[in-house]
């Protein structure tokens, strides 16, 4: 029998990848035993590993071996988000990863195994970290033009829980939460675990309706306005210094507290000062590490009011504590020595390149985006129902989020969230162009 050609073998091991028969983190035979099992050359083993390389399927790490790499955000779909069909790309949720950032991690995880001082790690952290890693924290957010002491940095597992946090402390069951009528779903879910009222903010591409704030600040107690003024999830916008303004002075009319979400703010280079610069007394910024280094890492944190920081820590202590000692080594260590600073470069060229492509594939369509986000807002046509485009999109092995994930209100426009920040690079342009086809093919 001739042994099968490299191309079969790389064929068959990719399906067999995309469709999960071989799971995520699975280590693969070594060349040499590839080779062996399938009679080819050991220089044919290796060209099969480096397709797969290619392909954003496999990863070669030196000394350690061929590793299946995890493609999703989420490990395994929700019931809700099984594929009828082996997947193609995941663009549901952003989890960017620049090259060589496990390497990064194997050599940090290194220098803390020697350092001096480890034994500190096994102790608990008082909530919301040490003053030592609060400082770092504060020194790297005067980059973000907020100047901040760090008695006010509060340490937590990642934005969310930050947001979590903010909210359990600063609100009660009831209290009305001006959002967006289209933001980010994370604080929808919050809204609803603490009972909060959402009045939904009417949205554009540049912002939200700033009239419609000042009329929902005169006439309902708003508690809280929670804003993303530098790039928007889902709608891109980066707010200018007036619409900035504005804010401030609905707030300080109504006197409530600003939740500024700074999640995706690195990949505005030079933004109008965040809200925090603007009115410190009021505003808790909530930001984390998650899109700039890592999603699986959780390490993020919350800029507090000096009146607030006693009741926003009591908050951090009802899950959690905060960030975990190794976590908050390892982010402190990345923030103090650039690393961040440089992974957050390399995200904004990235993600430049990724709207690029998408430009390019989605021309003529209703795209509304950031040139330099992770996320495409993609309008469709009135005959094409978002649930039913996306369910079109699945069996096609495509992962899409459809705009009701993302409102707060009535207002569910015909429109699709693209994350274009997970697929590997190469993927990304057939992928969107496999999308849009499928669209088209839509009968109206
Ligand atoms: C706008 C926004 N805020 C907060 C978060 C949560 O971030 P983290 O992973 O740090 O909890 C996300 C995650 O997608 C986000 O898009």
């Amino acid at each position: 029998m001739r042994p099968p050609s490299y191309k079969a073998i790389v064929d068959e091991l990719a399906t067999a990848i995309r469709s999960g028969t071989v799971p995520a983190g699975t280590r693969l035979p070594t060349h040499r035993d590839l080779a062996r099992e399938r009679r080819i050359a050991l220089a044919t083993a290796t060209r099969v590993y480096a397709e797969l390389a290619a392909m954003g399927l496999v990863v070669g790490e030196p000394g350690r071996g061929t590793f299946v790499r995890v493609r999703s955000g989420y490990d395994g779909p929700e019931p809700s988000r099984a594929l009828p069909v082996p997947r193609v790309a995941d663009l549901s949720f952003n989890q960017p990863l620049a090259q060589g950032q496990a390497d990064l991690l194997r050599l940090a995880l290194r220098s803390l195994a020697t350092s001096g001082e480890i034994e500190s790690l096994l102790r608990q952290d008082p909530p919301g970290g040490r003053r030592h890693d609060r400082a770092v924290v504060a020194t790297y957010l005067l980059g973000r033009g907020i100047d901040t002491a760090p008695a006010n940095v509060l340490l937590a597992s990642g934005a969310q829980q930050a947001l979590d946090t903010v909210l359990r402390a600063l609100t009660r069951p009831g209290d009305v939460l001006a959002v967006d009528a289209l933001t980010y779903p994370g604080i929808t879910v919050l809204a609803s675990a603490h009972g909060l009222d959402l009045a939904p903010v009417p949205v554009t591409a540049t912002g939200p309706d700033l009239d419609a704030l000042d009329q929902l600040c005169r006439t309902r107690p708003v508690r809280a306005i929670y804003a993303i003024p530098t790039v928007h999830n889902p709608l891109g916008w980066v707010l200018d210094r007036e619409q900035r303004a504005r804010i401030v002075a609905a707030a300080r009319a109504c006197d409530c507290v600003i939740v500024e979400d700074g999640t995706y703010a690195f990949l505005e280079a030079a933004p109008p000062p965040p809200l925090q610069a603007l009115a410190p007394e009021r505003t808790c910024y909530v930001a984390g590490l998650s899109k700039n280094v890592a999603t699986g890492l959780r390490f993020g944190f919350a800029v507090v009011p000096d009146r607030h920081v006693r009741a926003v820590t009591r908050s951090l202590r009802v899950a959690a504590w905060g960030a975990p000692g190794l976590v908050t080594a390892l982010a402190t260590a990345w923030i103090a020595d650039g690393t961040v600073a440089r992974l957050e470069k390399v995200r904004r060229g990235d993600a430049a390149a990724r709207q690029d492509i998408a430009r390019s594939a989605l021309a003529g369509m209703d795209v509304t985006a950031h040139p330099e986000s992770y996320v495409v807002w993609l309008g469709l046509e009135p005959h094409q129902r978002p649930d039913h485009v996306a369910a079109v999109l699945a069996e096609e092995g495509i992962l899409v989020s459809t705009a009701d994930a993302f409102a707060t209100g009535s207002y569910r426009p015909r429109a699709l969230r693209l994350a274009l920040g997970t697929p590997p690079l190469g993927e990304l342009g057939p992928a969107l162009h496999r999308l849009r086809d499928a669209i088209e093919a839509i009968p109206p």
